[in-house]
């Protein structure tokens, strides 16, 4: 908590050093100052907004030891969103839930995962799945750029999720979103592509990191999830490129005999090391 506040004030302080270096200029030049004049008001803005940015940045490697892991309860953060106020446990009841975040608003990239997650919200909700975007921005800043989205994607009517707003980069340093690499223009750190997937229980079942650069496949994701909804009910695990109604694999810690019966169509592969432990079977 003390962290987070840390680093909300000094994000605070940064960008009204950055808006006061850019009225200085103004200032400067409107009042016919001497250029030296000019760059060395500009050099200790400069200054001090690199100290901020160093700050920010130890800071966000030190909260990244915090991530939650596998297994552990997603935090139960409050946040504004573009529905209002939102309390992660209480926004998924019962329901599985995949929040997954973006560097900043109007950025291309971003643009196409949000309008490509907007046109697979129907085989989310078939799955009982809650979507939740995240972005390090305001709420104002969101509606404007779903208008964007909406446009650039063929996509009209309600935008089908919410997206949270993370201007101070609260929940990106809680949750470990940090991507070091990127910065956006006055030298704030952004948040990487992450994607968590959070099961009934509010535990979370699969966090996956991209950088800023690349691209989320949410067809991949969806793939994931049919593994994650099918591996939480059977003692099965899917095997690589699985898509489901393809075999899947008898899990290791079943012995033979209790394999036998409750996978009664299971085939053992022979290998040359002489061990049982390739076992497909149906999808159960
Ligand atoms: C994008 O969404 O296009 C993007 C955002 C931050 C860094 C690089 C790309």
């Amino acid at each position: 908590m003390v962290l987070q506040q840390t680093v909300a004030t000094i994000t605070k302080v940064s960008s009204l050093i950055d808006r006061l270096g850019s009225r200085w200029a103004r200032n400067s030049r409107a009042r016919g100052h001497s250029s030296s004049q000019s760059l060395s008001r500009r050099w200790v803005v400069n200054c001090i907004h690199l100290r901020c940015s160093r700050s920010l940045a130890i800071l966000h490697l030190l909260a990244s030891g915090k991530m939650v892991n596998l297994g552990d309860v997603f935090p139960n953060f409050s946040a504004d969103s573009t529905v209002g106020s939102i309390k992660l446990h209480t926004f998924l009841g019962d329901s599985w839930g995949i929040l997954f975040s973006h560097p900043a608003d109007y950025t291309p990239v971003c643009t196409t995962e949000l309008g490509r997650v907007a046109k697979l919200a129907p085989e989310f909700t078939k799955r009982d799945v809650k979507l939740l975007a995240i972005s390090c921005d305001s709420v104002e800043d969101h509606l404007g750029w779903i208008k964007d989205i909406q446009a650039y994607n063929s996509l009209s009517g309600d935008f089908p999720y919410p997206i949270i707003a993370d201007q101070n980069r609260d929940l990106a340093v809680t949750l470990g979103m940090i991507d070091p690499d990127e910065k956006n223009a006055a030298g704030m750190p952004l948040t990487c592509r992450a994607v968590f997937v959070i099961g009934p229980d509010k535990k979370l079942k699969l966090s996956i990191l991209y950088p800023a650069t690349t691209g989320r496949n949410f067809d991949e994701i969806l793939r994931v999830i049919d593994s994650l909804q099918l591996t939480a009910v059977k003692k099965v695990a899917t095997p690589a490129d699985w898509k489901k109604g393809d075999h899947c694999m008898v899990v290791p810690s079943i012995p033979a005999d209790e394999a036998k019966k409750v996978f009664p169509e299971h085939k053992v592969h022979e290998v040359p090391s002489g061990k049982h432990y390739l076992r497909t079977t149906p999808l159960p």
